[in-house]
């Protein structure tokens, strides 16, 4: 306990100069990152429950403004990840503080060295993407779709807030507290270290999952048709030949499970998942276990961390205060809900069909390929 006193005084004599700077962007990183998940664990669900959308949400993702943000996002995992394990192996090293401004250097240097392999893969990516004349989808679609996001996010605050008007009127008003980090609570000193061990095990993960997803393959593989899908054993040795995944996209009796083979014939972005979600290792659904670990641990710690954000700009309002708990516990729970019902579900067995039909009526309304 001492080192949690220790590291939350130093913390805050610390921000100046090069800590202030750390500080300010492992709080923006992380917030963005939340942010994106909450997207992408939606987005992701519907290659289960919404094949159309999904292919949508993806053509999205294969967009100038989100090939941007991409870059953003992977700039923002990976410094809050360095930064994040700096402040863990430093909470434990408390005598190390002397240390800081060289660590916090570190943590720029470091994340530059691993962005540098892993932006060149990216642009790689990205560059044979666009030089092949692709079908985009106009920008202001693009910004027209998330606006069910914003909304949804807004909806919830305001849920939130009123939940916790009302809960103060009925139990009478409670005294506004201090930020939620700075409480010697038992409960605040779990999620303290929770934060930090959660941060551990996310990292091999959300590393594990840049590198399929950025490096090995692209967002834009994800509908790149007879491309081997990465992580999964092919069963046969070439895909489907043109011919005869036309034959089965035209069979009306054919059924999801008729596609897999590790690689995605169809071109689609829910063959790609389903793909990903029905390789085994030995008895193991390998990809659905590792994304429910990814889940649950990056929705726990995410939120988490937006409740410290939320507390810390609501300490003088103990209606607002409240709310923002309310909001994180209520979303959190609710990406779970959503994030786990899609891993634990078959995907349909008219999915990859709906989801080929949903893209050739999607490229005719923008007359696309
Ligand atoms: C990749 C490995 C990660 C590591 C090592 C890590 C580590 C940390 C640590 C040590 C903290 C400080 C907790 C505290 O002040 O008590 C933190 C805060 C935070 N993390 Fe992470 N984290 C990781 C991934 C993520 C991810 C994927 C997200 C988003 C889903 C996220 C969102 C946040 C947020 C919003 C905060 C609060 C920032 C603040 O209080 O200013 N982190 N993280
Ligand atoms: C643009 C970058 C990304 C792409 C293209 C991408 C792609 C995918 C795909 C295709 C899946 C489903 C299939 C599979 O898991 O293999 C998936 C699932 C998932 N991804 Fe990502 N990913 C990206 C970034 C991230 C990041 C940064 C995080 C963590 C902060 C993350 C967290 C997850 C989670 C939790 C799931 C499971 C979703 C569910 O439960 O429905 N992804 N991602």
């Amino acid at each position: 306990m001492a080192s949690l006193a220790l590291t939350i005084r130093e913390t805050l004599r610390y921000r100046g100069a090069i800590g202030q700077w750390s500080w300010v962007l492992h709080r923006l990183t992380g917030l963005g990152v939340v942010f994106f998940l909450v997207i992408h664990v939606i987005d992701t669900s519907w290659a289960v429950f919404f094949p159309a959308l999904y292919e949508k949400a993806i053509r999205i993702y294969q967009t100038p403004l989100f090939t941007l943000g991409e870059f953003a996002l992977v700039f923002a995992v990976v410094y809050h990840a360095l930064n994040g394990l700096r402040i863990a192996i430093f909470d434990f090293k408390p005598e190390w503080w002397k240390h800081q401004e060289r660590a916090a250097q570190a943590v720029f240097a470091g994340t530059a060295l691993i962005l540098v392999p892993m932006f060149i893969g990216m642009a790689y990516h990205a560059i044979q993407h666009y030089s092949h004349d692709p079908f985009i989808l106009p920008l202001s679609e693009v910004l027209a779709e998330q606006l069910p996001f914003l909304a949804g996010i807004v909806v919830a605050a305001i849920g939130a807030i009123i939940l916790a008007f009302v809960y103060n009127m009925v139990m009478g008003a409670t005294e506004p507290v201090g930020p939620a980090k700075a409480q010697g609570s038992a409960l605040e000193r779990f999620w303290w270290s929770f934060m930090r061990v959660s941060g551990l095990l996310i990292v091999p993960l959300v590393f594990g999952h840049l590198a399929a997803m950025h490096v090995v393959q692209g967002v834009f593989d994800l509908t790149a048709a007879q491309l081997r899908v990465v992580g999964v054993a092919p069963s046969t040795a070439e895909p489907f030949t043109l011919e005869q995944t036309a034959a089965l996209l035209n069979d009306d009796s054919a059924r999801t499970e008729n596609f897999l083979n590790g690689w995605n014939d169809s071109g689609t972005a829910t063959e790609f998942v389903a793909e990903r979600w029905s390789a085994m290792l030995g008895p193991v659904f390998i990809w659905r276990a590792y994304d429910i670990a990814l889940l649950a641990l990056v929705t726990i710690h995410g939120f988490n961390g937006l409740r410290y954000v939320l507390t810390d700009y609501t300490q003088g309002n103990a209606v607002l205060r409240r709310a923002a708990g309310y909001l994180c516990v209520i979303g959190a729970i609710a990406l779970l809900i959503v994030g786990g019902a899609a891993l634990l579900s078959a995907v349909p067995q008219d999915a990859i069909k709906m989801a080929h039909e949903a893209t050739r009526a999607m490229m005719m309304a923008h007359g696309g390929g």
